[in-house]
């Protein structure tokens, strides 16, 4: 029996790939490597596939028959918003259509179990203090219609032929679990900030000028190793063929950092000086973005024990340790 992680190369999964090997699971990894790396899976097998590409439904099938899989852990997709703005279509070969051969795979295989990576995306500009799985999903862009699309194959799925599954709604993950598998890519704000640095260059902040204590939006930041836990508690409470009261939970810690506050923070456990540079607002940003983490606490029992110093200076140890090191 193995769990087959897809995506576990990359930076959230390779997080996850750890925790299931060191519970003592066998643990299949597939993955493109287009952004993930082989040394991050460990001694889990790792096997090269895009699935979305020609001929991934049949290597899938075979894989998970050989294998023995169990469950599915889906990670692997395109998560750039302004990317998915620019082409569209690509967004849904890729998150849509790859999901799509996975499921079609599970199925043929007989796989009854999967956990999906999905997104505060899925919400896009909620007007509340604190969202929860229950606030209405009005996505903004071809990435978050991607995630909420694959929530609902997967609800068809279990409809049509049993599948027990969990997607997990990811606010803003940021940290690191081990200094070796930090977040790979400057695509979000610490990782931005810490490539800024290392340049020798400022921070930006994008506007300070919203209705937010100190002007700067407001993000629930999740460090990334209570993530990977999440996924293993979402695992456990598909086990067994009681009857699921819930599939979609928000992961998230119900409490909110202001961009500014993450840039201070930074320079604390740092040393550095990360005086920034305020530029634009960034089309798109919603001024506040925090979860109501109260349904995973209460039907999973999970919760995340990491705040955000934690998450900064766990952020800040992996940059140091990788070759771009500061100083
Ligand atoms: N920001 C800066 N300076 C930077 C980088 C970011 O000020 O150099 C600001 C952004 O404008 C935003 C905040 O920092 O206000 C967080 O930005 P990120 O890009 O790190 O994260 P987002 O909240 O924009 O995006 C996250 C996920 C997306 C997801 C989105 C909506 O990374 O995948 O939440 O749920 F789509």
């Amino acid at each position: 029996m193995s769990t087959l992680v897809i995506g576990g190369a990359g930076y959230i999964g390779a997080h996850v790939v750890r925790l299931l090997l060191e519970r003592g699971e066998d643990v299949v990894v597939v993955d493109d490597l287009s952004t993930g790396a082989a040394d991050r899976v460990g001694r889990a097998t790792l096997a090269e596939l895009d699935v979305a590409g020609p001929g991934a439904q049949e290597s899938l099938e075979k894989l998970m028959a050989e294998r023995g899989v169990t469950a599915v852990v889906h990670f692997a997709a395109k998560k750039q918003v302004g990317e998915s703005v620019a082409r569209p279509a690509w967004y849904y070969q890729q998150n849509v259509g790859g999901l799509a051969n996975v499921l079609a795979a599970m199925e043929n295989a007989d796989v009854k179990h999967m956990i999906f990576s999905s997104s505060a995306a899925t919400y896009g500009m909620p007007d509340v203090a604190l969202v929860t799985e229950d606030t209405d999903c009005r996505p903004i862009n071809p990435y978050g219609e991607t995630k909420l699309i694959g929530e609902w194959m997967l609800a068809d799925c279990e409809r049509a032929w049993g599948l027990r599954w969990s997607a997990l709604r990811y606010f803003n993950v940021a940290g690191a679990g081990w200094p070796e598998l930090g977040d790979p890519a400057a695509l979000n704000l610490v990782p931005m900030v810490l490539d800024r640095l290392a340049r020798g260059e400022r921070p930006k902040i994008f506007g300070d000028d919203y209705p937010t204590p100190d002007g700067t939006c407001i993000r629930d930041y999740i460090h990334v190793l209570d993530l990977a836990h999440a996924h293993l508690a979402a695992m456990d409470y598909l086990e067994g063929d009681a009857p699921i009261a819930h599939h979609v939970f928000n992961v998230g810690t119900g409490e909110g950092a202001s961009v500014r506050q993450v840039v201070d923070t930074l320079g604390e456990v740092s040393g550095l000086d990360t005086t920034a540079d305020v530029e634009p607002r960034r089309p798109g940003d919603p001024p506040q973005l925090i979860a109501s983490p109260d349904r995973i606490g209460k039907v999973l029992g999970w919760k995340a024990e990491h705040r955000l110093e934690d998450i900064v200076r766990s952020a800040w140890e992996a940059w140091q340790a990788g070759p771009r090191r500061i100083g």
